[in-house]
């Protein structure tokens, strides 16, 4: 069964419809319509009241919108918590965290693979959780996303882009997306991505972009820059 992310009742109706029968609720909580805090709350009471798990996927948002991702962000737990590549900064590592009578159960399922006792992203896991412990790593994304989204809307304000395209946070700054939001614009929206790689920096189309400890004022100043040329090259055809 799927959800739109949208209507609590709705979902409230598909609960009471499979009674028994839905074992959990398993989200990316950066697909839930605002108020966050609130529809976190309210999941968690129906999952509950329905005798359902809440798995909260927070392959985006753990280590980077606060250390506990938005459990810690808004203090509602989850029963399960799925993390991903930020717990080993990109080193192929996923993590399945909870109690043990839940992960307990687990231990019934057979689990085999050659890389299992790989310590690699282990260590690079370590690394990364004491990095990211750090209460100034989370405010150093969060201040160059707003660096990000504010010097290329200003950007764009110069180029007289504003009203076709707009840099916004992805419900947190430290996730910047740019928004092509004039459907002309669509034209040349790869064109650009592409004038951008050409130029030594890579976005994804469709896609928020993400921070992370390594980039510095400088890295967003290169990225203005080759925008600003970029930019000029498509207003000058
Ligand atoms: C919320 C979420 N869950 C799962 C995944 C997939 O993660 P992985 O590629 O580590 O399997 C992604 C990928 O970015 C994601 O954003």
């Amino acid at each position: 069964m799927s959800w739109d992310g949208e209507d609590v009742n709705q979902l409230h109706g598909l609960f009471k419809k499979s009674q028994d029968e839905v074992a959990a609720l398993l989200l990316d909580p950066v697909q839930l319509r605002e108020p966050l805090e609130e529809r976190l709350r309210e999941l968690r009471e129906l999952t509950h009241a329905y005798n359902a798990l809440l798995i909260l996927d927070e392959a985006k948002t753990a280590l980077r919108v606060h250390l506990a991702g938005v459990q810690g962000l808004y203090h509602v737990a989850a029963d399960l918590t799925v993390l991903s590549k930020s717990l080993a900064n990109g080193f192929p590592l996923a993590a399945v965290l909870g109690p043990a009578e839940i992960l307990d159960l687990a231990a019934s399922a057979r689990i085999m693979g050659t890389f299992n006792g790989e310590l690699v992203a282990f260590a690079a896991a370590l690394q990364t959780v004491s990095m990211m412990a750090q209460p100034e790593s989370t405010h150093h994304l969060e201040s160059l996303g707003r660096c990000f989204i504010d010097g290329v809307n200003d950007l764009l304000a110069r180029h007289r882009l504003a009203d076709q395209i707009r840099a916004v946070p992805y419900r947190w700054p430290c996730m910047p997306y740019l928004w092509f939001r004039d459907p002309a614009t669509q034209r040349w929206r790869l064109e650009f991505y592409r004038h951008m790689a050409t130029y030594g920096v890579l976005m994804l189309p469709n896609h928020m972009n993400f921070l992370c400890l390594a980039h510095t004022s400088e890295d967003i100043d290169e990225m203005l820059q080759t925008m600003d040329q970029v930019l000029l090259g498509f207003s000058s055809c």
